[in-house]
């Protein structure tokens, strides 16, 4: 096959940093070497940066169609480009809720050439749901067993069990909202230390000891686990583990406002630093955003009427790759989290830089870190706790060959495909 073009440099292979050249063809790597000849175009560079694979998240809702004031596909996927994120999993909360082939369909036109990343798009488990014929269209099915935004919720056993069974018998794999909504209480709330009265670890544990219980050993995701107790239970049950930045950094009695007001809620100081200690160690498979806009107007309003959701697109993975330069987390963990394990467990061809993988790649410059500066994202929520935090941000960012982030800014078009047609 004819070499269209190559990118050299110290390149991530196989959990090193080592010289390699990079042959890209029809958007695909074709071959990786000390030594690739041929290529119409050929890139280099320089000994200062690295070539890291495109970051796939696999946990974000962009509101479209039907919540758009909140985000769209263009806003969302833009915000994703900017941290180096190649590819995101969308959930199903959108409206019409995704609970079928038709609404899926829908969903697929109404977004279809307006994202500047690839996609795919999360089916929501229902009762009676249709799993043999969504399964080809999705890369894998979302259950929600506490309320939330978009009212999915699926908990009872005599319903649940029955269709997740439907579900796991197509082969994909299932992501889980885990909070037993029997154990959610829907009390008046001031502040977030009344959200996580309300919605207690307890919630999280039933949730996952119920699908252990059923399903020991199934291709289920345990979505932003908030408690090293619930990662235990997941991991002894066979489950893939997911953790979003904000459990990590956030605890009720700091953190207190509505823009911290999420499902599952922030717990407190003890818990986090118990989970932090936990991700570095690298007992988590994957990072997910769980990016969830809200406009400004609806978190400043008073908190128990505001939405539960935080945005995060934009800024989690450069948080976390200021982590690796800093020395807090190796970058073999950021790379497994955030680009090989969502890759291989949703079964998308991305997330490693190998022959036959799409040609996902970013490239960073290790000694650049800055502050994110709310204002400069690109998410429409227009707001985001993270803002002052100290961030690495990719100068580089290719979408299957194509650069689409040039020196730190969008230079590309939407050319996002859907990774399952
Ligand atoms: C999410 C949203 O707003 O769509 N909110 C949240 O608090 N995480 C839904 C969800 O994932 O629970
Ligand atoms: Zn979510």
């Amino acid at each position: 096959m004819d070499i269209e073009k190559v990118i050299q440099g110290r390149t991530y292979i196989d959990g090193e940093l080592r010289y390699a050249e990079i042959g890209i063809s029809e958007g695909r790597i074709v071959t990786v070497g000390r030594l690739v000849s041929g290529g119409d175009e050929r890139v280099d560079i320089g000994s200062s940066k690295i070539i890291l694979p495109g970051f796939m998240d696999p946990h974000v809702h962009l509101r479209d169609p039907g919540m758009t004031a909140k985000e769209d596909f263009g806003t969302g996927t833009m915000a994703a480009v900017h941290a180096g994120v190649t590819c995101v999993l969308d959930m199903p909360n959108t409206r019409p809720p995704v609970t079928d082939v038709e609404t899926l369909m829908d969903k697929k036109s109404a977004i279809r050439r307006r994202a500047n990343v690839d996609y795919g798009l999360f089916a929501a488990v229902t009762s009676g749901i249709n799993a043999g014929m969504l399964a080809p269209l999705v890369p894998g099915f979302k259950l929600f067993m506490g309320s939330t935004t978009g009212n999915i919720l699926l908990n009872e056993d005599e319903e649940m069990i029955p269709s997740v069974r439907d579900v796991l018998a197509t082969g994909k794999r299932m992501s889980v909202h885990a909070e037993d909504d029997h154990l959610i209480s829907k009390e008046a709330e001031h502040c977030t230390r009344d959200h996580l009265r309300n919605r207690p670890a307890e919630a999280e544990w039933n949730a996952i000891r119920r699908l252990a219980g059923s399903f020991k050993g199934s291709r289920i995701n345990i979505c932003h686990i908030t408690t090293p107790e619930g990662l235990d239970m997941a991991k002894a049950a066979g489950f893939t583990t997911e953790v979003t930045l904000h459990h990590l950094m956030f605890e009720v009695d700091r953190n207190t406002t509505a823009e911290y007001k999420v499902n599952p809620p922030i717990r407190d100081l003890d818990n986090r630093d118990r989970l932090f200690s936990r991700f570095i160690k690298g007992d988590v498979d994957m990072i997910g955003t769980d990016h969830a806009p809200h406009t400004a107007e609806e978190k400043a309003s008073e908190f128990d009427a505001a939405p539960g959701g935080i945005p995060g697109l934009e800024t989690t993975m450069p948080m976390i790759m200021e982590m690796v330069r800093a020395g807090r987390l190796p970058i073999q963990a950021a790379v497994r989290m955030a680009s090989e394990n969502p890759a291989a467990n949703f079964g998308i061809r991305k997330g490693r830089i190998a022959p036959g993988y799409d040609a996902d790649l970013q490239i960073y410059d290790m000694r650049i870190t800055s502050e994110i500066d709310v204002r400069r994202l690109h998410s429409k929520c227009g707001h985001s706790p993270y803002g002052g935090y100290a961030a690495v941000f990719p100068e580089t960012v290719m979408v299957r060959g194509e650069v689409q982030v040039e020196d730190g800014e969008f230079c590309g078009e939407p050319l996002g495909r859907d990774v399952c047609g």
